[in-house]
């Protein structure tokens, strides 16, 4: 045989292989389609992720603005989106963990516009993960009521495909926490931790998974889950956050992984990167 028949067999085989493969991939894709949350040009189709219709209103009044385009604060979520997915889009990091210094500094009000102003954006869906075991709360923002979660995932094998909730935002689902955990380090430390990140992550390659967890300086949950992140945002709230806590929150934080700190509550002046500025509310 000739040497170019010869490569001609190569690629024709080749080519079999390549199609083959795909077919495979094709057809566990749609296996798990079947079981979760799916989009199909563009717009997903929810098969047993449970939908729970909130009012708009309600969401607005616990700062949740991001759903209206006419809010004033949606353009700085889509700013505070779009340096994100710069910073993160071309080196395929696409799970990125939301915390901070201390208590009560805007970190899951900040992680839920977020996350809905991702989502806004034509290119990928968004989860939104409610870490904090310690004082769970994007069920109360999103208005659920008393949901499932990652309690039950982790304490009584309930499979993740039961606990996602859209709550009637285009391609937004929620996982919530489910309650508090107590011995939530161990849990957060465990294999089933770092399988349950792995498995969130790969299952969609379109998708940014945004994970609410506590301040850094609170328990050492926020660490923990830390290891297992592509990105770090971390939210400080003016007049809340004090100087030490940053300082030493700064000495313990994997800084390769920080994207930057977002400053909630503070008069907007001027921008120095990589820092975010941040003025919310009146
Ligand atoms: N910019 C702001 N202006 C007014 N109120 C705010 C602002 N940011 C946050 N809040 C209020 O502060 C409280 C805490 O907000 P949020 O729950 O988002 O903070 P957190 O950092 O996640 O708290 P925790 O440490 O308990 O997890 C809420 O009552 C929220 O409405
Ligand atoms: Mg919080």
């Amino acid at each position: 045989m000739s040497k170019i028949k010869k490569a001609l067999e190569r690629l024709k085989s080749d080519e079999r292989l390549k199609s083959e493969a795909q077919t495979k991939a094709e057809e566990t894709k749609e296996e798990e389609e079947k079981a979760i949350p799916v989009e199909k040009s563009g717009e997903i189709i929810y098969t047993k992720t449970k939908t729970i219709h909130v009012d708009s209103k309600k969401l607005k009044e616990n700062k949740i603005v991001a759903i209206d385009e006419e809010d004033p604060l949606t353009d700085q979520f889509k700013v505070l989106r779009t340096r994100i997915l710069n910073r993160t889009r071309a080196e395929g990091k696409r799970t990125i963990q939301v915390s901070g210094f201390g208590i009560e500094e805007g970190k899951s009000i900040i992680a839920s516009n977020l996350a809905i102003a991702m989502a806004k954006e034509t290119r990928q869906t968004t989860l939104l993960v409610d870490l904090d075991f310690r004082s769970p709360s994007i069920h109360k923002l999103f208005c659920l009521g008393d949901v499932k979660g990652l309690k039950d995932y982790f304490e009584n094998n309930i499979p993740l495909e039961e606990l996602f909730i859209n709550p009637g935002i285009p391609k937004f689902t929620i996982l919530p926490a489910g309650g508090r955990i107590i011995g939530a380090p161990e849990i957060l430390g465990s294999p089933k931790m770092e399988v349950l990140v792995k498995e969130l992550r790969e299952r969609y390659p379109d998708r940014y998974i945004i994970f609410d967890t506590p301040g850094m300086s609170i328990c050492p949950d926020p660490l923990i889950v830390s290891e297992y992140m592509d990105a770090i945002l971390l939210v400080a709230r003016s007049g809340v956050t004090d100087q030490d806590t940053i300082k030493s929150v700064m000495k313990i934080i994997p800084k390769e992984k920080l994207l930057g700190t977002v400053l909630n509550d503070f008069l907007w002046i001027d921008e120095i990167m990589p820092y975010y500025k941040y003025h919310y509310g009146e």
